[in-house]
């Protein structure tokens, strides 16, 4: 099966062609149009900006795909799109886009829930992975931990109380001017360091259960930023910046395999995925493959160029997922949930 997949949820946008077989998916090209320099000088992603340049992206980025793996829109199968949550105006351009083509084509169309693209970008590794999975989605605006089913079942076991783990990164990179987008940087920087700074406390909750918080960190590295003059401008070249970026990223990965062993227990997890934006950054996969050996656990960790947000991922999911019935009534959706998969495809869905 030849599916093409398109995402654009924030400020990426990419295109996928992946022949999926019994072995697992291929990818056969892939296109990916950053949206960095566009957005570098606000410090963060602008949606309006966005928005209009996935319309002026699109085309080209899903034409140099189709190029590239040798193929044209009639010899696809079928068709995924992101369909949230993400930016609405970055999700709208390209889910509309992704509908036309289908019509004109007459192809099944499914549309992909984000955070099961992230989950699905493992299978271009470890097409066999051992089920239950505990599933760490972990991006600038997720970080979420789930018990996997199979590629296509996630039940919520954890998530942050307030900022994702990607925040964390962008903010701290912004806070010492260092550039965008913050997570690469900090993670190099952090390379860098001869030893780290002091470690942060992790935060408690009075009703004790088990949770995630990175807004306390923030603010704990905004107030070391300012308690030292001139280091918000000191620079990568900088070792106490370095330093600092060190902590942060020992800090958060820390606290994001912390629950693991607890979960691994009370769910009978076989394996564990670690995917999303932030799965790139080094310290985090040390660390989890350090958790995965010590407790036992398969572990899959995509490639970076799979981590962050990408077409092959939504095309991977896609063609584990029944194409919609009606493709017509479905919209583009900022919050869509993750809702079971839908019931099976009747003849054509094109009415
Ligand atoms: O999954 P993704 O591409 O987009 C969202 O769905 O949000 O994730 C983007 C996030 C950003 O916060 C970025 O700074 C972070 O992933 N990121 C990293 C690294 N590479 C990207 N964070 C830490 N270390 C990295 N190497
Ligand atoms: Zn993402």
């Amino acid at each position: 099966m030849l599916v093409l997949g398109l995402e654009s949820s924030c400020d990426d946008c990419s295109a996928a062609v992946v022949r999926e077989t019994p072995a697992g998916p291929v990818l056969l090209a892939m296109t990916r149009k950053s949206q960095d320099e566009l957005h570098g000088p606000y410090g963060g992603v602008v949606p309006e900006l966005a928005a209009r340049e996935h319309l002026l992206q699109l085309r080209n980025v899903v034409a140099g795909a189709l190029a590239k793996a040798g193929v044209g829109l009639g010899d696809l199968d079928r068709i995924a799109v992101t369909q949230g949550p993400g930016l609405v105006g970055s999700l709208l351009s390209t889910f509309s886009a992704s509908k036309a083509m289908a019509w004109r084509e007459r192809l099944p169309w499914v549309g992909v829930h984000h955070l099961l693209g992230h989950l699905n970008a493992a299978r271009f590794s470890a097409p066999d992975l051992p089920f239950p999975a505990l599933a760490l989605l972990v991006s600038g605006g997720h970080t979420h931990l789930y018990l996997a089913r199979d590629w296509t079942h996630l039940e919520l076991l954890q998530k942050t109380r307030d900022d994702a783990a990607g925040e964390a990164f962008d903010k701290t990179a912004r806070m010492l001017n260092l550039g965008y987008p913050g997570g690469p940087i900090v993670d190099t920087c952090a390379q860098r360091a001869v030893r780290p700074a002091a470690p942060f406390t992790p935060p408690k909750f009075r009703d004790g259960k088990p949770s995630w918080s990175f807004s306390g960190l923030k603010t704990g590295m905004k107030l070391r930023i300012q308690a030292v003059p001139g280091l918000d401008t000191a620079g990568a070249d900088d070792p106490r910046v370095q330093a600092l970026c060190r902590t942060l990223q020992e800090t958060v990965a820390a606290w994001l395999m912390k629950p693991i062993p607890g979960f691994r227990d009370e769910t009978g997890a076989r394996s564990l995925v670690v995917s999303g934006g932030v799965a790139c950054n080094s310290e985090l996969r040390t660390q989890a493959k350090r958790t995965a050996e010590r407790l036992g656990l398969v572990l899959a960790i995509p490639e970076p160029r799979f981590c962050t947000d990408n077409g092959a991922m939504i095309a991977a999911a896609g063609a584990r997922l029944e194409p919609a019935a009606d493709p017509w009534s479905g919209n583009a959706d900022p919050n869509l949930p993750l809702v079971p998969v839908p019931a099976p495809l009747q003849e054509s869905p094109w009415k």
